[in-house]
């Protein structure tokens, strides 16, 4: 199998797991929703749980994206480099700030309770990484469309 469809069958794979990641997302709205219209809520350590889960799986993908990251390293120039770092630098961002949300609604204190807080926060951090997942791509597609790619 040549490099190039080596790192194609790579990204495949992790492109497969943004249809989970999307599904997990709309189920944490949905959650969001169902407990604020049948005002059975604030259900804090749940959402906290449903947090926790969430960032497992984005851990894993992101470790399969990183993998794609360092052959784009292995072979570009600065300027692809510096934006693969920006990336990695955001995947961090992303993980941290969800074991900050998930320890923040588990804490059982009475310093934090307000559960459309969450909705937003769950907005502001999907609408973030929409923004990520559009430079991704085209950080991708731009080395699969490069002579580079044969030779990572
Ligand atoms: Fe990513
Ligand atoms: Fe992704």
């Amino acid at each position: 199998m040549s490099h190039s469809e080596t790192f194609r069958k790579q990204l495949s794979f992790a492109l497969e797991k943004h249809l989970t990641i999307n599904d997990v997302i709309n189920d944490l709205r949905t959650f969001w929703v169902e407990v604020s219209e049948l005002g059975c809520g604030p259900r804090y350590e749940e959402m906290s749980i449903r947090l926790d889960e969430f960032q497992k799986i984005l851990s894993a993908h992101f470790l399969e994206e990183e993998q794609l990251f360092k052959k784009i390293e292995d072979v570009g120039d600065s300027s692809a480099c510096d934006r693969v770092q920006c990336l990695r630098d955001e995947h961090a961002e992303f993980l941290e700030r969800l074991v900050d949300d998930s320890e923040r609604l588990n804490c059982n204190c009475e310093s934090f309770s307000n559960w459309d807080w969450i909705h937003d926060e769950i907005d502001d951090l999907i609408n973030r990484m929409a923004a990520h997942e559009a430079e991704e791509n085209a950080l991708i597609h731009q080395f699969l469309k490069s002579e580079k790619i044969s030779k990572c």
